[in-house]
């Protein structure tokens, strides 16, 4: 008799999921057919977040609603809604999962700024902004820094030319990217050239191709399966960093001027006056470097990466930047102040960001309250993404999308136009927060990567092909060779 009872509440309870999803996807948007409990799954051919930013998708409208799983995903594919909804309050908060709370986290708390919500994300990303903008942050003081690493990895492209001819692009741009941010955040940089530098930007780029898996569409399950490759490979990130935060607060002196972004948060976290309550805490500090140490390297060294491809496949822009940098600052090192001087070079960088989408979805956000707009609701607790593909290769605003035209970005008074579709780092007040580092990094390391190499295709290997490339968290395309020859 029991199992008869058991058996009737289980279906009533699955009637009353299967009513509730229908009931949902009526006062919803439009999107791929969903069944209860699993979703679209069933109906999706793509993985990952391709199958969140698929052409297909468009074909809905303004927003298209996807569910994985139980999860709901909100696909915002016009602009002008994109920045009306990320501009709320109520969409700046993030998705958590099990995941963010113990591993990303400390104790089931959510620590950093990536995976942060409400007054702790406010007062810890003000708090590092700031403080990162002290130490230099798109300022010119750092511009010294750059020009070193640049040098350095010019000096290794040469020697790798020399040896092998055609050089190989990959996770090439990783580490002195990272060092430039690095001597910020601790002061102290990655040697480029070590296996274990290598190891760990073959770690970090795996992590950012794999962006959002089926796994994702069921997070509870993360609670009960082994820890995966990429989960251990953060943790192991994680340990390199309280390793350098440990020796920081172990050598940390008061008295003396902070030397970067540790030794400032140490000092902060010795004058809480509430430490027990206090969300100014070592964890947070391992979490939020760590934060940094993912967004700051990938993003900025796959535009870099892009930067090449398309200088190979684009001899003739190649040559006008060129000569602009020649004509205008000659072979001195560039600074941020030279932007505005080198016009055409930086309408082709924007290009670049354009045409590559490099980070496609922009990073998840939720709504923490129900949303209604143009008769339909965006349920609270929904996921929202940024179709930047369809911001950044919209055609009524880019003619030609597919086209690499660097002249699009330069008006008949010729001065740059960034219409405002342009949107690489985001919008609304969750925007990147290393946007002004990562201007000036892209822009000086293009530059001097022009001024002193030519690029151009391997003649062993062919021209590397934009097509080929995995997306993930970012766009990130296949390692390709090219052939370098020093300028004279
Ligand atoms: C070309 C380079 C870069 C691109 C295209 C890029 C793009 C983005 C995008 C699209 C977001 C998400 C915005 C949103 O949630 O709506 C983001 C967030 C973020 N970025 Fe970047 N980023 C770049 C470089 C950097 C650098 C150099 C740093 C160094 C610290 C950085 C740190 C962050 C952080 C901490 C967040 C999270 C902000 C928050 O949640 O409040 N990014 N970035």
């Amino acid at each position: 008799m029991l199992w008869v009872v058991v058996a009737s509440l289980i279906c009533i309870a699955l009637a009353a999921v299967c009513v509730r999803h229908y009931i949902d996807i009526a006062r919803s948007c439009p999107g791929p057919m969903s069944w209860p409990l699993v979703g679209a799954i069933p109906f999706m051919d793509k993985t990952g977040v391709g199958a969140l930013l698929d052409e297909q998708l468009r074909k809905y409208g303004k927003i298209a609603r996807v569910d994985l799983g139980r999860l709901r995903f909100f696909v915002i594919n016009d602009f002008g809604t994109a920045k009306d909804l990320f501009n709320r309050d109520i969409t700046s908060n993030r998705p958590v999962s099990w995941l963010h709370k113990y591993l990303k986290g400390f104790n089931g708390k959510i620590c950093g700024i990536i995976h942060a919500s409400g007054a702790t994300w406010r007062e810890q990303r003000r708090f590092a902004l700031k403080n990162l903008r002290d130490f230099g942050f798109g300022r010119k003081s750092l511009d010294h820094v750059i020009h070193e690493e640049a040098q350095l990895l010019i000096k290794s492209l040469l020697e790798e030319h020399w040896t092998h001819g055609d050089i190989l692009i990959g996770t090439t741009f990783n580490a002195p990217v990272v060092n430039v941010l690095w001597q910020v955040v601790a002061s102290t940089r990655f040697d480029p050239n070590a296996q274990k530098t290598k190891d760990m930007m073959e770690k970090l780029t795996e992590r950012f191709k794999a962006g959002l898996t089926w796994s994702s569409a069921f997070p509870f399950l993360n609670r009960y399966l082994p820890l995966s490759k990429f989960n251990q490979d953060l943790l192991d990130f994680k340990a390199m960093i309280r390793k350098e935060v440990i020796a920081h607060e172990q050598d940390h002196d008061p008295d003396l001027p902070p030397r970067d972004f540790m030794d400032v948060y140490i000092s902060e976290i010795s004058s809480q006056t509430h430490p027990e309550s206090s969300n100014f805490h070592r964890e947070q500090l391992v979490t939020i470097c760590t934060d940094f140490f993912q967004a700051g390297s990938e993003t900025s060294s796959t535009t870099l990466a892009w930067c090449v491809l398309y200088m190979a496949l684009n001899p003739e822009v190649q040559s006008r930047c060129s000569s602009e940098i020649q004509d205008t600052i000659g072979a001195t090192n560039p600074t941020l102040d030279d932007i505005n001087r080198l016009v055409y070079t930086r309408a082709t960088v924007m290009e670049v960001q354009r045409i590559s989408v490099t980070a496609p979805g922009s990073l998840l956000h939720i709504t923490s309250e129900d949303i209604h707009m143009e008769g339909f609701v965006i349920p609270k607790k929904s996921i929202m993404i940024a179709n930047q593909k369809s911001f950044l290769m919209d055609e009524c605003v880019w003619p030609n999308p597919e086209a690499f035209m660097p002249d699009r970005f330069i008006g008949a008074n010729g001065k740059i136009v960034k219409p405002e579709q342009f949107v690489p780092f985001g919008i609304g007040p969750r925007i990147c927060m290393g946007e002004s580092l990562a201007k000036s990094e892209i822009f000086i390391f293009f530059v001097m990567l022009l001024q002193h190499l030519q690029i151009s295709s391997s003649k062993t290997y062919g021209p590397p092909n934009p097509k080929n490339l995995t997306t993930g968290i970012t766009t990130i395309p296949d390692p390709f060779h090219v052939h370098i020859e020093p300028r004279t």
